[in-house]
């Protein structure tokens, strides 16, 4: 099938402020378009990452607000949705997933609950359908024996186990964007790549939209086609992945080749410059 990329979303001049006790600007202007593709929005911690993912699935903590000169999703504007329209949208044609499953999954209730859970909100499938899609969902995100684990509660999950049923939780309406917030930082590093590759191939296959928000941009950099670089509320570079060994801007150099490898042992690591970064402003 071949690759649409018309925007599915699209980013105007999105700021968000915290109005009290003075108004304080966290998100600064920032613009961007997604379609089809997997991108990957990174910054260190605090630069607005999570905020800008809150905004676009109209989450922002009170008494955060956003305001934008456009931001569109689809046919919709998104600036204009009222709060029963937003719990339409979120869970059938935009999804999220979480960091960490400890929190983010119902204790108290059975992982074939959860699951079938945004099936019952935004479907009218009878109890048999609904399922049998559990059943297919669970096992498209790598999890065996459906049944079994259909009973099974939260605390009785591993971590990539936990996370594979945030995934099949956000995917089961088939959603056209997955916003996924530091996805895998509560698991282990060889469980990471594994679940960024499922995410990788689910997106592409169901020929999604993704928003991957990490703070780590070598990792995400092998799963998505271009990204998006945060710096202290604003959006400062874009490109495709593939460029980033050639990035020219000095924050993305900084994170591109801060982080150690087998490359770079025994070398000093480059150190973020302020002050340059500052003057660019
Ligand atoms: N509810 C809130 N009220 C006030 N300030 C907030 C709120 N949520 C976030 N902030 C501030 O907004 C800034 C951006 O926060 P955000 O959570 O988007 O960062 P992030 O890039 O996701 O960081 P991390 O990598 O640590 O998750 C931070 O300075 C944070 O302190
Ligand atoms: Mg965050």
């Amino acid at each position: 099938m071949p690759i649409d990329k018309t925007p599915l979303l699209v980013v105007n001049r999105l700021g968000i402020t915290l109005p009290a006790p003075r108004p304080l600007t966290l998100v600064k202007s920032i613009s961007f378009h997604l379609g089809q593709e997997r991108v990957a929005l990174v910054g260190e911690s605090g630069s607005g990452k999570s905020l800008t993912a809150r905004a676009l699935m109209g989450l922002l903590p009170d008494p955060l607000y956003m305001q934008a000169e456009r931001l569109r999703f689809g046919q919709r504007d998104l600036t204009r949705l009222t709060e029963p329209e937003w719990n339409q949208l979120r869970g059938s044609r935009i999804a999220m997933v979480m960091q960490d499953p400890k929190y983010a999954l119902n204790p108290g209730q059975t992982v074939g609950r959860q699951v079938m859970e945004p099936l019952i909100l935004h479907t009218r499938l009878g109890r048999a359908e609904r399922t049998e899609k559990v059943f297919a969902m669970l096992e498209s995100v790598g999890l065996p024996e459906p049944k079994i684990l259909s009973g099974r509660y939260p605390h009785q999950l591993s971590g990539g186990m936990g996370q594979r049923v945030m995934l099949a939780i956000a995917l089961i309406n088939d959603p056209e964007l997955l916003i996924a917030d530091e996805p895998t930082s509560a698991l282990d590093h060889a469980m990471r790549d594994q679940v960024l590759s499922l995410i990788e191939r689910l997106v592409a296959e169901r020929n999604m939209g993704l928003l991957l928000i990490s703070h780590d941009l070598q990792q995400v950099a092998r799963h998505c086609e271009r990204v998006l670089v945060m710096y202290r509320g604003r959006l400062v570079d874009q490109l495709p992945a593939d460029a980033l060994p050639s990035a020219t801007h000095p924050y993305t150099r900084t994170l591109w080749s801060c982080r150690p490898s087998a490359a770079t042992h025994g070398l000093r690591l480059p150190v973020l410059d302020r002050a340059a970064l500052e003057a660019l402003e």
